[in-house]
C-alpha cells in the first residue's frame, strides 16, 4: 500500500486542514465536541439534512469554520470497531468520488479509540482504495491518498498506532490474496501461483520450494495428481516458511486449497456461473497473504504454507468416477464425483505436514457449496474436533472482523464416505454436504490438532460486485500471531 497511515492528536478538530475530513458519531454526538462542527452536527439533525442512525451519512463541502476542505459525518451503531468499521467505509465510499489526497477520521462520540479501530480504519481504507485493473485497460485509475491520518487523544496513541501497524500488514495481505483471487484463470495457472509464492519469499528473505510433478510423484500424492492428471497445466506443491523463532519452537501449519479452476472434471459443473470457478484458489491466495501479513510482521514464531494448487479439467486422461487413488497417507479414496477434488488434494498436503510436527494445522478451503447454503456469504465455517483451536480461531476471526461459525464434526457424518472399493468414497450425499467434507478431511490428520475453515462463501463476492474478498487473511493474521512467544 502506498499510503501513510499515521495518528495526531489535534488541539481541534475543526483546525485539521485536510481535504477530507471524516467524522464517525453515533446516536449520541460527543458533548466535548467543539464547535463549530458541534453546532453544524445538531443543526444538520434539527434541519432532517442528518440522521443519527448507522448507515446514515451527510457530506458538506467547504463547512464554515473548519479548515478541512470537505467534511463527512457518518454515523455508527456503537461504539464498535465494527461499527466504526461500516460507518468508515460508508463514508471513504463518498470521500474516494471527491478524489481526496489527504484524509483525517476521528471519533464524534464519546467512545474509546482501541487498536481495533485503528486495524479497522486502515483494513477498510484498503478495501476501498483496491480496484482490479490488470486485465482490464478501460479501469478508471484507482483513488490514491498520500496519507489516511487517524486524529486521536495522545492516552490511545500506543494502542492505535499497534493497531494501524498491524491493519497495514494485514491490509496488504488481503489486497495481495484479492488480487491473486480475482485474476483469470488463463494468467493465474499454478506455475504462476508458484512464482508468486517465489516472489513473496524474496521480498520478505523466506525459504520457499515450489515442487513439479515429478517432485510431487515422488512423494506419493497419489490423490492430488489424480486431480491434476486431467489438465495440460502441470501442477505445483508450494511449501513457504516463515521462521521467526527457535526451530525447536513448533510451527503453525497453514494448506490452502489452490485449485486455479475447478471445471468439475468430468462430473461437469453446470455452464452457467462457471467463470467464478476461477475463485477456487482462494484458500491459496489467503494463505499466501497471511504469509505476507505475518512475514511483515515479524513476530517471534515459526509458520508453513502449504499449497497445492493444479485445475480440475474434463479430458481423455482425467480421472474418472469410480476410479480409485491411493493417497500419500497410504489411504485409498474411490472418486466418486470428480468435483469434489478440494478434498483430494487437500488429503495429501494434510499428510505432507506431518513431517513438520506441527504445534497446529489450519486449512482453508473454498470447498464446498453445501457451506454456502448453510451459513451464506457472513461466516466462514470452521470444523474442528479441536474445542482449544476452535476458540482461539472464533476470537481471531472476531478481532479481525472476519468471523467464522463453528460447525458439528460428529463420527456420525463419517458414516456416508463409505465404500465398497476402497477405504473411503469421496463424496457422501447432499445431507450436511460441508460436514462430510471436512470429515473426510479429519482422517488424514490424526498426527497433530487441525481445524478446517470452508470459504466457499466468504472468499469471494458474485454479482455486480464479483471479485475476491481477501477473506480469510485478517482471521488468519490474528491466529498466527497468537502463537508468538
Ligand atoms: N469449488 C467447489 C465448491 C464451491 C461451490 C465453491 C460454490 C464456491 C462456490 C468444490 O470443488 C465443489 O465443486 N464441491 C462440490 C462437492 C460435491 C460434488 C460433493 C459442491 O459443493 O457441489
Ligand atoms: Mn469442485
Ligand atoms: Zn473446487
Amino acid at each position: 500500500m502506498d499510503f501513510r497511515h499515521r495518528i495526531a492528536a489535534p488541539a481541534s478538530l475543526a483546525g485539521v486542514e485536510v481535504d477530507a475530513l471524516v467524522l464517525v458519531v453515533a446516536a449520541t454526538v460527543d458533548p466535548a465536541l467543539a464547535v463549530p462542527l458541534s453546532s453544524l452536527i445538531s443543526e444538520a439533525v434539527s434541519d432532517g439534512d442528518l440522521v443519527l442512525k448507522k448507515g446514515k451519512s451527510l457530506y458538506v463541502l467547504k463547512p464554515a469554520g473548519v479548515a478541512a476542505k470537505r467534511l463527512v459525518v457518518t454515523v455508527a451503531a456503537d461504539g464498535s470497531a465494527k461499527a466504526f468499521k461500516a460507518a468508515v467505509a460508508t463514508a471513504l465510499s463518498t470521500v474516494k468520488s471527491s478524489g481526496a489526497k489527504s484524509v483525517g477520521v476521528a471519533l464524534g462520540h464519546a467512545a474509546t479509540l482501541g487498536a481495533e479501530h485503528a486495524e479497522a480504519l486502515v483494513t477498510a481504507a484498503a478495501d476501498a482504495i483496491y480496484l482490479y485493473t490488470h486485465s482490464k485497460p478501460s479501469a478508471p485509475v484507482p483513488w490514491a491518498p498520500a496519507s489516511i491520518t487517524l486524529f486521536c487523544q495522545k492516552i490511545e496513541a500506543a494502542a492505535v498506532q499497534q493497531g494501524l501497524r498491524c491493519g497495514t500488514a494485514i491490509a496488504s495481505g488481503v489486497t495481495l490474496a484479492r488480487e491473486f483471487g480475482n485474476r483469470p484463470g488463463n494468467q493465474c495457472t499454478p506455475t504462476w501461483l508458484g512464482q508468486q509464492a517465489k516472489k513473496i519469499g524474496k521480498e520478505w528473505d523466506l525459504d520457499v520450494e515450489v515442487m513439479d510433478k515429478k517432485q510431487i510423484e515422488k512423494l506419493g500424492m497419489g490423490s492430488f495428481l489424480a486431480v491434476a492428471q486431467g489438465s495440460a497445466e502441470p501442477p505445483r506443491f508450494i511449501v513457504a516458511r516463515y521462521d521467526g523463532a527457535a526451530k525447536s519452537q513448533a510451527p503453525v501449519v497453514l494448506v490452502g486449497k489452490g485449485i486455479t479452476f475447478d471445471t468439475g472434471g468430468i462430473s461437469i459443473k453446470p455452464a452457467g456461473d462457471m467463470d467464478e470457478m476461477k475463485f477456487d484458489m482462494g484458500g491459496a491466495a489467503s494463505v499466501l497473504g497471511t504469509l505476507a501479513a505475518v512475514a511483515a510482521l515479524k513476530p517471534k514464531l515459526n509458520l508453513v504454507c502449504i499449497v497445492p494448487t493444479c485445475e480440475n479439467m474434463p479430458s481423455s486422461r482425467a480421472v474418472k468416477p469410480g476410479d480409485v487413488v491411493t493417497s500419500m497417507s497410504g489411504q485409498t479414496i474411490e472418486v466418486l464425483n470428480t468435483d469434489a477434488e478440494g478434498r483430494l488434494i487437500l488429503c495429501d498436503a494434510l499428510t505432507y505436514a506431518e513431517r513438520f510436527k506441527p504445534a497446529v494445522v489450519v486449512d482453508v478451503a473454498t470447498l464446498t457449496g453445501a457451506c454456502v447454503i448453510a451459513l451464506g456469504h457472513h461466516h466462514s465455517g470452521l470444523f474442528t474436533s479441536d474445542d482449544g483451536v476452535a476458540a482461539q480461531l472464533l476470537a481471531a476471526g472476531s478481532a479481525a472482523l472476519d468471523t467464522c461459525w463453528r460447525m458439528p464434526l460428529d463420527e456420525e457424518y463419517g458414516e456416508s464416505l463409505k465404500s465398497n472399493f476402497a477405504d473411503m468414497g469421496n463424496v457422501g450425499g447432499r445431507p450436511g454436504g460441508a460436514i462430510t467434507a471436512a470429515m473426510f478431511l479429519s482422517r488424514f490428520t490424526s498426527k497433530y490438532p487441525w481445524a478446517h475453515l470452508d470459504v466457499a462463501g466468504t472468499a469471494w463476492k458474485s454479482g455486480t460486485h464479483k471479485g475476491s474478498t481477501g477473506r480469510p487473511v485478517g482471521l488468519l493474521t490474528h491466529f498466527v500471531l497468537g502463537y508468538a512467544k
